[in-house]
């Protein structure tokens, strides 16, 4: 038996992966699937068969699916440590923000970035979350505020695509702050310019916006979005992170794939969400960098909505890239169930991306983790290990 190019045979002591078909809503959130001394059959990337073992080119005590990040600030450049000292004394995100500091100062470092400078940082932080076990990842812009620094961005995700077997997402989030140097009429028609180059040079597949307070109004952006969709853009949101501005109501309306964040939600949002196909990314670790309470996930997920995870990794308000940690929190805080996070971060993330993996199952891609550890619990456990021992995409061993 030899390994061919990305087919192989994988032994599993124990195997975790998410039962049905994504994506899983409030209680199929809880429907993982087990199996005990088996192997995967991988052929051409693709997973062929799970059989009871017989002979294998690698083993695990635990295999599950790849992770998915499916929000991220990638590309940026450049450090915040002088936000977190002056929220530690007490200043909150949105005054920075609104003093031009924050978006706008990571934004003035960006634009003095060459391309080259802005892929090789971005780089190492990108190998960091694969040894981690992230498969799948969403990168945006936002950073640029002006539309030759936001398409310089774009264009750094793709090469970051090119470069590495990670599964990369695009998401151009032009309006990510108000511009200090122009009306918000004017910039909304650059950027509607823009739209249709992002498409043609598919630079992106998704189109963002900040809205809440400080940032973006829902009646601001409506018309924006309404025209990206209609140039063939999946939309998401940040969504009533600081306020509720009425951000999740637009998402809902507007048909996103994803409303992130949503801390200030309340009950008759969640249950318009839960009647929409709409999906919510939460992210526990922002809420625990910034101090500003946590999303009401048991009200999201007890109602029926669909969850995926993320890590918002980003200069200012999460430098925290590491999967375990956000489980740690999201168990503890968000108060999910760990059968809940296995789901977020594997098949509900890939369908948000729209990819064919998070689960394993024949026809799914091979994307998979193969623990250390028999216990999938030990990953939020011990949040700081990483119990990572190989990583699998599209069949090859990638870490
Ligand atoms: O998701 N909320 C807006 N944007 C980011 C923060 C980006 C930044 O502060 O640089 C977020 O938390
Ligand atoms: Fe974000």
């Amino acid at each position: 038996m030899s390994i061919g190019d990305r087919s192989i045979v994988i032994h599993a002591d124990r195997l975790l992966t998410p039962d049905g078909i994504p994506p899983f809503r409030g209680t199929e959130m809880r429907k993982v699937n087990e199996a005990f001394d088996v192997d995967i059959v991988v052929e051409n990337g693709i997973i062929e068969d799970i059989r009871r073992h017989k002979d294998a080119h690698i083993s695990a005590k635990l295999v599950t699916p790849g992770l998915f990040d499916v929000h991220t600030h990638i590309p940026f450049i450049g450090s915040r440590s002088k936000e977190f000292i002056m929220r530690a004394q007490g200043k909150k995100y949105v005054e920075i923000l609104q003093s031009g500091g924050g978006i706008h100062h990571t934004t003035e470092l960006v634009r003095n970035a060459t391309e080259d400078e802005l892929f090789r940082y971005s780089r190492e932080w990108i190998k960091k979350f694969l040894s981690h076990g992230i498969v799948g990842l969403e990168c945006k812009s936002g950073y640029g505020l002006d539309v030759k620094n936001e398409l310089k961005q774009l264009r750094v995700i793709k090469r970051l695509h090119k470069s590495f077997p990670l599964k990369i997402s695009s998401t151009f989030l032009g309006l990510h702050a108000r511009p200090k140097d122009k009306t918000i009429d004017e910039y909304l028609d650059e950027l509607k310019e823009t739209l249709p180059v992002i498409k043609n040079e598919n630079l992106a597949q998704f189109v963002d916006a900040f809205c809440d307070k400080g940032a973006y109004e829902p009646d601001e952006i409506e018309e924006f979005m309404v025209y990206a969709k209609s140039l063939g853009f999946d939309l998401r949101l940040h969504a009533d992170e600081i306020e509720n501005v009425g951000a999740t109501r637009l998402g809902i309306k507007l048909g996103a794939r994803s409303v992130d964040h949503v801390l200030k939600i309340d009950t008759s949002d969640i249950s318009v969400l839960s009647r929409s196909s709409t999906m919510v990314t939460l992210m526990p670790n922002t809420s625990f960098y910034l101090g500003e309470g946590f999303a009401p996930a048991r009200e999201l997920i007890d109602s029926g909505v669909a969850i995926a995870l993320g890590s918002d990794f980003n200069p200012g308000s999460a430098p925290i890239y590491q999967p375990g940690f956000v489980m740690h929190l999201a168990i503890k805080f968000l108060k999910m169930e760990p059968e809940e996070i296995l789901i977020a971060y594997t098949s509900n993330g890939a369908y948000l991306l729209g990819l064919n993996s998070g689960i394993i199952v024949p026809k799914f891609s091979a994307d998979l983790i193969l623990w250390k550890t028999s216990e999938f619990i030990d990953i939020p456990y011990m949040f700081q290990e990483n119990f990572v021992d190989h990583v699998l995409i599209d069949g090859r061993i990638v870490a």
